[in-house]
C-alpha cells in the first residue's frame, strides 16, 4: 500500500529543514543521540493498531506520559529539546520528536532515514504499560510489536539493534551498563555482541537473548551481525515504519 502524506507547504517543509541543521548540533554538542532516540522511540512504540491510540504524535511532551515508568528519564530529553523546539513554533512536537530521533541515528553514522512530516501533536496520552518489558521473552517482543504496532518479526530483529546506542542507568531503568563497546556509534555491533556471548561490562537484557534463542529471529541476528548494509537497509525501512505508526491517518 502507498501512503498518502498529507501536503505540509513550503513554509513549514522550510522549517523542518532548518530544525534538522539545528538538532544535528545540538545532538552532537550534548552527546545525546542515544537519549534522542530513546525519547522518539517510546513516543512512537505506544501505538495499538486495534484502537488506533498512541503513537508518535506529541504526546510525551506531557506530564502524564512522561510519568510512566518506562519512560523514567525521558523528561530530561525532552528539557534538552525544548529551547530548540521554542525556535520553531510552527512544527509540531510529534514531527520534531521524530525528526531528532532520525538524526540521532544519522549523526552517530547509523543510516540515512527518510522522514515525511505533518504528523499532528495529540491531547490524549496513551495507557501506561504499552512499551516492551525487558524481563520477558520472544512471545511478548512478538505481542508488542506484531500484535500491538503491527509490525514485523524483521523489524523487531532490525529494531532491536537501535541498542547499539546508548546505555542503560541504574537509577532509570534498573539496569546498568551499554551494550556495546562504542554505544555513541551506529553500527552493527550490537549484534556482534550478542553472538560472541558474555563480555565483561556489556548488557544483555532478556529480551536482547530472546532474540538468540528464537528461531525466527536468530537468523536475522546472524545476518546483521555478518552484513552491516543489510542491518542498515532494514533498520532504516522499520525506523520509518516505526515513526510513522497512524500516521497518516487511515
Ligand atoms: C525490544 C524491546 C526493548 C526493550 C525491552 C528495551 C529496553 C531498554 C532499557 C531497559 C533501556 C535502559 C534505559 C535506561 O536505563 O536509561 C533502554 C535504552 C535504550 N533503548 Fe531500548 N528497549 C527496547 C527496544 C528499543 C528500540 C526498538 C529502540 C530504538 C530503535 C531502543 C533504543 C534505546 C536506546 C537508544 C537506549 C539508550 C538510552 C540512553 O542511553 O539514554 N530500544 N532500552
Amino acid at each position: 500500500m502507498i501512503k498518502e502524506y498529507p501536503e505540509v507547504g513550503e513554509e513549514y517543509q522550510k522549517a523542518v529543514d532548518k530544525a534538522k541543521r539545528k538538532l544535528r548540533g545540538l545532538i552532537a554538542e550534548k552527546s545525546c543521540a542515544p537519549f534522542m532516540l530513546r525519547l522518539a522511540w517510546h513516543s512512537a512504540g505506544t501505538y495499538e493498531c486495534i484502537s488506533e491510540t498512541g503513537g508518535p504524535f506529541g504526546t510525551m511532551r506531557l506530564a502524564a506520559e512522561l510519568a510512566h515508568k518506562a519512560n523514567t528519564g525521558l523528561d530530561i530529553a525532552v528539557r534538552l529539546l525544548e529551547p530548540l523546539k521554542e525556535q520553531f513554533p510552527t512544527l509540531t512536537y510529534a514531527d520534531f520528536y521524530q525528526l531528532a530521533g532520525i538524526v540521532a541515528v544519522e549523526i552517530t553514522s547509523g543510516p540515512e532515514i527518510p522522514f515525511h512530516p505533518g504528523r499532528e501533536d495529540k491531547l490524549k496520552p496513551p495507557p501506561e504499560g504499552r512499551l516492551p518489558n525487558a524481563n520477558k521473552g520472544a512471545d511478548h517482543l512478538r505481542a508488542v510489536f506484531c500484535g500491538a504496532m503491527g509490525l514485523s518479526e524483521r523489524d523487531i530483529v532490525a529494531l532491536s539493534g537501535g541498542h547499539t546506542l546508548g546505555r542503560c542507568h541504574k537509577e532509570r531503568s534498573g539496569f546498568e551498563g551499554p551494550w556495546t563497546n562504542n554505544p555513541l556509534i551506529f553500527d552493527n555491533s550490537y549484534f556482534k555482541e550478542l553472538l560472541i556471548g558474555e563480555t565483561e561490562g556489556l548488557l544483555k537484557l532478556k529480551t536482547d537473548l530472546s532474540l538468540l534463542s528464537d528461531p525466527v529471529f536468530r537468523p536475522f541476528v546472524e545476518t546483521y551481525a555478518a552484513d552491516e548494509d543489510q542491518f542498515f537497509d532494514d533498520y532504516a525501512e522499520a525506523h520509518m515504519k516505526l515513526s510513522e505508526l497512524g500516521f497518516p491517518d487511515a
